[in-house]
């Protein structure tokens, strides 16, 4: 146990994060993954998993306390991959600044809350890997998914000014955006309290909505994001973006092609013409 690298995944109750700490485990990495709730994994996953912790990154003490039970039982911390997060839907005149805090409280400062916790260890240890799970929606913004979308170009700035200031300590640090893949962030995706029939939104949000639960439905499986995952933290000198997953292509265009015409091929993608 003592020469495997260890590894701390955020949300790793089901979709990517799950995937990536069975998949990890099983090529012999030390894993911890976390969970608000642990107890309800552990019937079924103890056999897949060595460790699962309560975390929630909405809460200081609770990141604090995760990290310290790592700490004591590892003595060190390899790799973080920043993976919790949901997804928030609903127009931005129907989301209150309540629900957008909320998004934002998880998706971006349960990143930064982390990371605050593990650089001082990666920065003495000399080395470390941080994955961010950021989104093509960090890169362009997703009709009736503002926050969600905001919240991950947050991410996306966050993470490119990291990776500059923790080089000097042997930190890598990589943006991971995947496209549509099919996991429970689908069913788990929260809408907002005013996204109802009475909105004069109504008949756009539903025609985006399932435009994308649609995509992500029909898309690739989470093990592609362990596998890619495994990858990066076996290179050595990795890129600061790996794009992953259907669209990954469209969104690359964007910095090439007339902002009217990524919009139109936005709003074709979202049924919303
Ligand atoms: N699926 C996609 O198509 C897709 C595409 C691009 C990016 N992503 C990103 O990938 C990441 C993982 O999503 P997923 O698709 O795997 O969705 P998921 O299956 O719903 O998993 C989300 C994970 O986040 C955890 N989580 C949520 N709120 C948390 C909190 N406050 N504290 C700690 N953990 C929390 C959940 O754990 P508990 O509920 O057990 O605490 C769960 O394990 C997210 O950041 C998402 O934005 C997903």
């Amino acid at each position: 146990m003592k020469n495997r690298r260890v590894v701390l995944i955020t949300g790793a109750s089901s979709g990517f994060g799950r995937a990536t700490a069975e998949y990890l485990t099983e090529r012999g990495y030390w894993v911890f993954g976390t969970s608000r709730h642990p107890k309800k994994l552990e019937p079924f996953d103890t056999e897949k998993w060595q460790e699962i912790i309560k975390m929630d990154v909405n809460c200081n003490e609770s990141v604090k306390k995760g990290i310290v039970f790592v700490m004591q039982k590892a003595g060190r911390i390899d790799i973080l991959i920043n993976n919790a997060g949901f997804g928030l839907t609903g127009s931005i005149e129907d989301t209150s600044l309540k629900e957008a805090r909320h998004q934002f409280e998880t998706n971006f400062w349960g990143m930064d809350r982390t990371c605050l916790q593990i650089i001082p260890i990666m920065r003495k240890q000399g080395s470390g890997y941080i994955i961010n799970i950021s989104s093509l929606a960090g890169l362009v913004g997703i009709p009736f998914q503002a926050f969600y979308s905001a919240s991950k170009f947050a991410v996306e700035g966050f993470t490119e000014t990291l990776r500059m200031e923790v080089k000097p300590f042997g930190i890598k640090v990589v943006l991971l955006e995947p496209g549509d893949f099919n996991t429970p962030l689908t069913f788990n995706r929260q809408k907002t309290k005013e996204a109802q029939e009475k909105t004069v939104y109504w008949e756009s949000f539903q025609k985006a909505l399932s435009a994308a639960e649609e995509s992500e439905i029909k898309g690739g499986s989470p093990k592609k994001i362990a596998q890619l995952i495994e990858r990066i933290i076996n290179t050595d000198k990795p890129k600061l973006r790996y794009k992953i997953g259907p669209s990954s292509t469209l969104v690359s265009l964007k910095a090439f092609i007339p902002a009217r015409i990524c919009e139109y091929l936005i709003m074709k993608t979202f049924k919303l013409l």
